[in-house]
C-alpha cells in the first residue's frame, strides 16, 4: 500500500556502540511524527541491540540489509527469511553494492524476493541504472526480474527503492523531475499500490525537492542515515510534506 516512508540504510557503519547512540537518538527525535512510516536498517549484528532501544510496534520499524534465500541449512555466513522475521520486518534486496561487490544477480534478487514474501518479510526492492540516461531501461529490466513469478497482488506488499548508482554517494543527486518521470515509468509494471522510494545523496538540503513531488512516496537514505540531526530533519520534512499534500 502506497504510503510515506523514510528507511535509513547504515550500510557497513557503526560500531556496537555507535549503533546504541544513534538508534536513540533517531527514536527520540522522530517520536512524535506523524503519518510517516520510519525503517532503519542497521548492520544484521546489531538488530536484536537496536530493536532494544526502539521497541516493537512503536514509531520505527527494523530491516536488514540483506538475506540468503533459504529458510535453514549449511549456508556459513549466511542469514536466513526466518531469522530476520524474527527481529525485523523489512529487508533490503538487490542494493547496488551486493550486486557490485557481490556477484548478485537477478536471479538472486527474484529468489530473494519471492523468499520474503513466502516468509512475512516486506522486500524493499532496489533498482536503478549504472550510467545517467535519458528513461533509464535498466532498472525497468531489473524490476520486471525481481517480480518474476510474484503473483500481482501481492504487488501492494513489496517497497520498490530507485537508486541510480552515479547517485549513490556521490553527492549527486538525480533531480526531482527527472526521479519522479523514472518512477512514473517504473509503475507502468503494475505498481498503482506499491510504494516507490527515491535513494542517492539525499540530505536535509535537497529532501524538500523529493517531498514535494507526488510520485515519490519515499527515501532511502544512505550515509546521511548515520548522522542522528540529518536524518531526523529529513524525517522532519518528509512528514511536514507529505501530511501537507494528504
Ligand atoms: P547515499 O545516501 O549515501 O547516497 O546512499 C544511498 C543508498 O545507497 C541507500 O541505500
Amino acid at each position: 500500500m502506497r504510503r510515506p516512508i523514510v528507511a535509513g540504510n547504515w550500510k557497513m557503519y557503526t560500531r556496537s556502540a555507535d549503533a546504541h547512540i544513534l538508534a536513540t537518538a533517531v527514536r527520540n527525535s522522530v517520536m512524535n511524527l506523524e503519518g510517516i512510516e520510519v525503517i532503519i536498517c542497521p548492520p544484521a549484528l546489531w538488530v536484536s541491540e537496536v530493536l532494544a532501544v526502539v521497541g516493537r510496534g512503536g514509531k520505527i520499524e527494523l530491516g536488514v540489509q540483506n538475506m540468503y534465500f533459504e529458510a535453514e541449512g549449511a549456508y556459513t555466513g549466511e542469514i536466513s527469511p526466518l531469522m530476520v522475521r524474527d527481529v525485523a520486518k523489512y529487508v533490503i534486496i538487490g542494493h547496488s553494492e551486493r550486486r557490485a561487490y557481490f556477484g548478485e544477480n537477478n536471479l538472486d534478487v527474484n529468489e530473494k524476493v519471492l523468499a520474503a514474501l513466502r516468509s512475512g518479510l516486506v522486500p524493499i526492492i532496489c533498482v536503478g541504472e549504472r550510467k545517467r540516461e535519458g528513461l533509464p531501461k535498466e532498472p525497468r529490466y531489473q524490476l520486471e526480474e525481481a517480480l518474476h513469478r510474484v503473483p500481482k497482488k501481492h504487488y501492494r506488499d513489496v517497497i520498490v527503492a530507485y537508486e541510480p548508482v552515479w547517485a549513490i554517494g556521490t553527492g549527486e543527486n538525480a533531480e526531482p523531475e527527472y526521479v519522479a518521470k523514472v518512477v512514473s515509468y517504473l509503475r507502468e509494471v503494475g505498481l498503482a499500490d506499491t510504494p516507490v522510494l527515491y535513494g542517492g545523496s539525499v540530505n536535509s538540503k535537497n529532501v524538500e525537492g523529493y517531498a514535494r513531488r507526488p510520485e515519490i512516496d519515499g527515501l532511502l537514505v544512505g550515509s546521511a542515515s548515520v548522522r542522528a540531526a540529518e536524518f531526523a530533519s529529513i524525517c522532519q520534512t518528509w512528514a511536514k510534506e507529505k501530511i501537507f499534500k494528504a
